[in-house]
């Protein structure tokens, strides 16, 4: 399409590669490993809390900061899973049509065309476009696998000074991190929020995968440490932790001056979002401990299945702390990089999965071309047939 239809803050823009890859598998009857989605459907107690909100003529448009019980239960799950006490409902809390709403509205509230944003890479593929479609400018620091001296996922201190500098508005925290599952430590993030504070920047910190951790990891989250807390926007979903991705359910929680620029933002982006689906989000978070322990122990099951069938295959994978994607090595096996490997993988072997190489800057593009990212959120009988796939698949490619 020309030019001259596109804007240009819209015009390098693809396809997702999602979009692709999902419509590739379903053209080759391929196992979706790729799209991080779980195949399996969330609790029948909230999809039933849906179901009765409909009924009972929860239907009109909420208040545009999202239904207060909802927010009360947000302000209630943040002291009971994370430390996260003191949280308002009336001024610090707004819900959002998902996380993707939310980072979009955090950076509308927060950030000037011309300010800059540190992004880690890889990173989830809507931060780098809202970066874009305000005007402003990504800084990337990368995180390196683990190797001889890094037993997880690492940065470069320094590397992460140099992206800082007086035009900085925002840094974007993502733990525990898609799609290489690593979780920030306390240190870690002690770190960024002394940097955070020199340069006054605030943080945006993504946790959509709070409630998918692997022992020994532990989810710190950033808006509970001293040095954050006053800067913090802590944004996460119903989506991952109830399995129910298709509700697009999100939040923002941050002091009220932030609150208060996203929800500037929000009112004019969707104003409110699905009042029956709020309505059963405010009782999914109030599900009792065994149901997030039994969601961390499923996971848990189905991560212990992928790995093992990766290295059965032949793939060299990185146990993820916390989220539902594991990157497996895949430099060495002769494909000019990473998409071309999932391509071969979709279209020969039956299996889908994401080339990370999409999660990069194009400066270190390079970084993610020798990596696959597998998504485990899928049920036995589909890991199965896709480690079945991969080991017959592979063996014949080697
Ligand atoms: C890191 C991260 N943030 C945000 C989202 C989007 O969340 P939602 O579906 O609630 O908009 C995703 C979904 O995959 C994600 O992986």
């Amino acid at each position: 399409m020309s030019r001259q239809i596109l804007a240009g803050r819209v015009a390098h823009l693809g396809t997702t590669v999602f979009s692709e890859f999902s419509a590739l598998a379903l053209k080759h009857g391929a196992m979706n490993l790729g799209q991080g989605f779980p195949d399996f459907d969330g609790p029948e107690a909230v999809k039933e809390a849906a179901r009765k909100a409909i009924t009972d003529g929860v239907n009109q448009y909420a208040p545009s900061p999202g239904l207060r019980e909802l927010r009360v239960a947000i302000a209630e799950h943040g002291a009971r899973f994370h430390g996260h006490t003191g949280i308002d409902p009336d001024t610090m809390v707004t819900v959002t049509s998902g996380a993707t709403e939310a980072i979009l509205c955090v950076m509308l509230g927060l950030v000037d065309p011309g300010d800059e944003v540190v992004l880690f890479e890889p990173f989830y593929d809507s931060y780098d476009a809202n970066v874009r479609f305000i005007g402003a400018r990504a800084r990337y620091v990368p995180l390196r696998p683990p190797d001889g001296s890094h037993a997880t996922w690492w940065f470069d201190r320094d590397e992460v000074r140099a992206a800082f500098g007086p035009r900085t508005r925002l840094l974007v925290l993502n733990s525990p991190h898609n799609p290489t599952g690593k979780v920030f430590t306390r240190e870690e993030l002690e770190f960024l929020g002394g940097l955070c504070a020199e340069h006054e920047v605030k943080v945006l910190s993504d946790e959509v995968y709070e409630h998918i951790l692997f022992g020994p990891a532990r989810h710190v989250r950033p808006a509970t440490l001293p040095s954050l807390a006053e800067r913090t926007l802590t944004v996460s979903s119903a989506g991952k932790s109830f399995s129910l991705t298709g509700w697009k359910i999100g939040w923002v929680i941050a002091p009220p001056a932030l609150r208060d620029a996203v929800q500037r933002a929000h009112q004019f982006v969707t104003f409110a979002t699905a009042s029956p689906l709020q309505a059963a989000s405010a009782a999914a978070l109030r599900q009792p401990d065994t149901y997030f322990q039994e969601l961390g122990a499923l996971y848990s099951a189905k991560r212990a299945r992928l790995l093992a069938g990766l290295a059965e295959a032949g793939l060299k994978a990185y146990a993820p702390e916390g989220s539902y994607f594991i990157i497996a090595d895949i430099s060495g096996r002769g494909f000019a990089d990473d998409v071309a490997f999932c391509r071969h993988l979709v279209t020969e072997v039956g299996v889908a999965a994401i080339p990370p190489s999409v999660f990069y800057s194009p400066e270190h593009k390079h970084l993610g071309q020798g990596m696959a990212r597998f998504a485990f959120c899928k049920t036995e009988a589909v890991l199965d047939e896709a480690v079945r796939r991969l080991k017959a698949g592979l063996a014949r490619a080697r």
